[in-house]
């Protein structure tokens, strides 16, 4: 459904996440036809460049990352010639009016962030300036939205002078990936799941994002954030939420996300035994960690896997075990909801003992499985089975369901809709953040070093020992 005309500035707009993420993002949704003609997309930024080195500097992009897009010549040219440039300094005065004049009055102004924290303040405050911040005016912040509570509280005051909090969008792209939304659908969409999503019947959680990338070109980031804030507070962190959150009454902004600030108000604290911080090593000519950040004393971690409990009648006594890691065997992200044992087997011993396991692959394969037990086929005794029953959704839905959109896409025009159900309110992150500190409090006291992993494997030893000793496994981290 396209969307009415809007102005949406991207400061930041020759950085990565522009080129990556926000431009393909939005040239597909122009090409689905989601944008009206007269929508202004300006990109923003300290170099010095004319509209048309910046429509230049997009194709580039569009060619670098959005290969594998159908889409017409004519729809390209049409979507480079409607950019706009504005050389802007945050921190200065310089182009401030120029962007005022492109901008058109009564209509929805959106401001993406995609600029270092440190500049979201001087942003807001220009903005309300130079008379830009009226009431439909909306920005977007990226992460990390601070490193700690106390940094996070002050982007939320900051961020409050100027804006209301329903102006403000949290992107956590987690929450735009199909699968996760896909999550609330089976949960609430369905009678079969939720009686026994709980620890009644529910024996423990997992949680895996494992990527095979390093840290890429961003080891200065990286190195003073870590695994714990770069993936576990904000991305796990929403993934947990929507795993164990009580229904919703309404699948709106403020019901959803009411919803997950209580999961995470109710995370026990978790004590150092239940964590651990692994770092990859080098491996014979192939660099490691310390080469790739270029710090040769880092203790920095590129992998977390801990175990947390919510202390709720939900799910008192069922642990969730997260992990995530870069160079790990295989890019794969899933949660796994492993049922208990049946109370009584009918069987006999060696009929084995089975549990039902459902899976929600987010990516790649997004999909569903659901292991059931069933009698393993022939004329011999009763001898018991696991099955999937395997519901890829490309293969459930047709061809349609390969197109899926990027995160982004859905994000960008919830924007634009002014939905904030899947952005993360200042409160829940704060709360994200209140549960993260200590942890990450108590290794800087403790002063001990990540332990060290092969690249490629499963991340350390350490962490599968974390879940044998409660006598479970994870799964196998597989594409
Ligand atoms: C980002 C992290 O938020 O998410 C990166 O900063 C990580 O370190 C990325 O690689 C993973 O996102 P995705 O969508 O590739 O799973």
């Amino acid at each position: 459904i396209p969307v009415d005309p809007f102005d949406l500035v991207i400061f930041g707009g020759t950085g990565d996440l522009a080129r990556r993420k926000i431009l393909p993002a939005l040239f597909r949704r122009y090409c689905a036809g989601q944008m009206q003609p007269g929508t202004r997309l300006i990109g923003a930024a300290r170099a010095d460049m004319s509209d048309a080195d910046y429509r230049d500097f997009v194709a580039q992009a569009l060619d670098e990352f959005d290969t594998a897009h159908g889409h017409t010549a004519d729809q390209r040219a049409a979507f480079l010639a409607d950019l706009h440039y504005v050389t802007l300094d945050a921190m200065g005065d310089e182009g401030w009016d120029r962007l005022a004049g492109l901008m058109s009055r009564d209509r929805i102004k959106a401001y993406y962030f995609s600029v270092g924290p440190g500049l979201f303040g001087p942003l807001a405050e220009r903005l309300h300036r130079h008379g830009l911040a009226d009431e439909g005016a909306r920005i977007v912040v990226e992460k990390p939205f601070g490193r700690d509570l106390d940094t996070a509280r002050a982007l939320n005051r900051t961020l409050a002078q100027h804006f209301d909090e329903s102006q403000i969008y949290r992107i956590d792209h987690y929450l735009g990936k199909e699968t996760v939304q896909n999550l609330m659908a089976i949960r609430f969409g369905n009678m079969l799941f939720e009686p026994l999503w709980n620890s009644q019947y529910v024996d423990h959680i997992q949680i895996t994002v494992a990527e095979t990338v390093g840290v890429g070109g961003r080891g200065d980031y990286y190195d003073r954030a870590g695994a714990m804030r770069d993936m576990v507070q904000n991305h796990l962190m929403q993934l947990l939420c929507l795993i164990a959150m009580e229904p919703p009454a309404k699948f709106d902004p403020s019901a959803v996300r009411d919803e997950k600030l209580k999961v995470i108000r109710a995370l026990d604290p978790v004590a150092p035994a239940q964590i651990v911080r692994g770092q990859y090593r080098a491996d014979g000519d192939k660099p490691g960690y310390l080469e790739h950040v270029g710090n040769p004393a880092s203790t920095t971690e590129s992998f977390v896997a801990l175990k947390a409990h919510i202390s709720n009648w939900r799910w008192a006594g069922t642990p969730f075990y997260l992990r995530t890691g870069k160079r790990l065997r295989a890019r794969t992200s899933e949660i796994a909801v492993v049922f208990k044992e049946a109370p009584h087997s009918i069987f006999g011993a060696e009929a084995g003992r089975h549990r039902n396991i459902l899976t929600i692959r987010l990516q790649p394969n997004e999909g569903i499985d659901l292991d059931v037990t069933i009698k393993e086929p022939g004329p011999g005794g009763m001898r018991l089975v696991d099955v999937p029953l395997d519901m890829t959704f490309t293969e459930a839905l047709g061809p349609d369901a390969e197109d899926v959109p990027d995160a982004y896409e859905r994000l960008i025009m919830d924007v634009i809709r002014g939905n904030q159900t899947l952005f993360m309110r200042g409160d829940e992150v704060e709360a994200a953040w209140a549960w993260t500190d200590p942890i990450i409090a108590d290794w800087e006291a403790a002063g001990t070093d990540p332990v060290l992993y092969d690249s490629g494997s499963a991340g350390p030893e350490e962490a599968l020992a974390l879940m044998h000793r409660d006598g479970r496994r994870w799964r196998e981290i597989r594409t």
